[in-house]
């Protein structure tokens, strides 16, 4: 398994060897038997002859599922505790680290929609490309959408034919982008929220904290992180504001901790230099 590890890593950038171990042995030996490989020593040999193996074991260690307003309640939280409290700045942003199909940005916007008027972003992110080029489209089943009601679904979806489409005035909150969680890469900066729901659940504990301290910095004072319901986080720099929903709150740094080097580069200094978001207003 090391080795496949190491060759998908050096071909890919992607660091497979911060995801945990039980995981990624039972995403590979899916992917082998899918296949019709008995052993992984003959899938290695298939994966080194064949370039686009690697883009579908990604794919198949991306495990996407997702809906709108997964789990409901976290949701309602930020709806009616986090956005009336937030509400008095002028611009809001978001981030959606690990947002699969777009469904999860997507409720982030219709959240914000229904329980504030202020401006806001929804910056999106994933490594699997497949995800989010539908996730641009905006386009769903009725299934994806269960945790709507129907007034919900009316306001802000246009039926084509059996399926759903975010409407555009939705859309164009949501800005998508490829981005690697491992890659400690900054995304933005000054966000009012991080959802990251069902995602750090792959990663070894040294990349979850790694992780965590990328969202301290991309966090404001006071900035919310939403994870999922059946993970839990090293505490750095957050109190826990709802141990149900997994909500937690930065702390704001201590006047005698140095800003991290990060923060000083001109990478980490908004926006505006980073490009390749997909969708969104093409001007803010
Ligand atoms: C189970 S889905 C969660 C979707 C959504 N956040 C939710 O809770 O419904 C996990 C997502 O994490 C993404 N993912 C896995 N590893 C990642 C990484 N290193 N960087 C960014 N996204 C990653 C997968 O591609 C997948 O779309």
């Amino acid at each position: 398994m090391k080795s496949i590890v190491n060759y998908v890593m050096k071909k890919s950038g992607l660091r497979l060897d911060m995801y945990r171990e039980s995981f990624l042995r039972r995403r590979l030996e899916l992917r082998m038997r899918t296949l019709g490989f008995r052993n992984l020593s003959e899938y290695f040999c298939y994966l080194r002859s064949n370039e686009g193996e690697i883009a579908e074991l990604i794919n198949a260690i991306a495990i996407n599922v997702t809906e709108f307003m997964r789990d409901v309640t976290p949701f309602r939280f930020f709806m009616e505790k986090i956005l009336p409290e937030i509400s008095e700045k002028r611009v809001l942003r978001f981030w959606s680290a690990g947002c699969a199909y777009g469904e999860e940005a997507y409720s982030i916007a219709i959240c914000s929609l229904e329980a504030t008027e202020c401006n806001f972003t929804v910056y999106a992110t994933d490594i699997d490309d497949e995800c989010l080029k539908r996730a641009l489209m905006g386009i769903y089943s009725e299934s994806q959408l269960r945790n709507l009601s129907e007034e919900m679904k009316r306001k802000y979806f246009e039926r084509i034919g059996n399926k759903l489409k975010v409407k555009d005035f939705v859309k164009k909150h949501v800005r998508f982008r490829k981005h690697d969680l491992t890659s400690q890469e900054p995304v933005t900066r000054f966000l009012d929220a991080i959802f990251c729901r069902n995602v750090l659940i792959y990663f070894t504990e040294e990349q979850k904290t790694k992780v965590i301290r990328d969202f301290y910095e991309a966090l404001v004072d006071g900035g919310y992180l939403i994870v999922g319901k059946s993970e839990t986080i090293p505490k750095l720099g957050f109190d826990c504001i709802s141990l149900s929903e997994k909500i937690y709150k930065r702390k704001p740094r201590h006047p005698d901790c140095p800003t991290d080097d990060r923060c000083n580069s001109e990478q980490m200094r908004g926006t505006s230099r980073l490009s390749g978001w997909g969708g969104g207003q093409k001007k803010r």
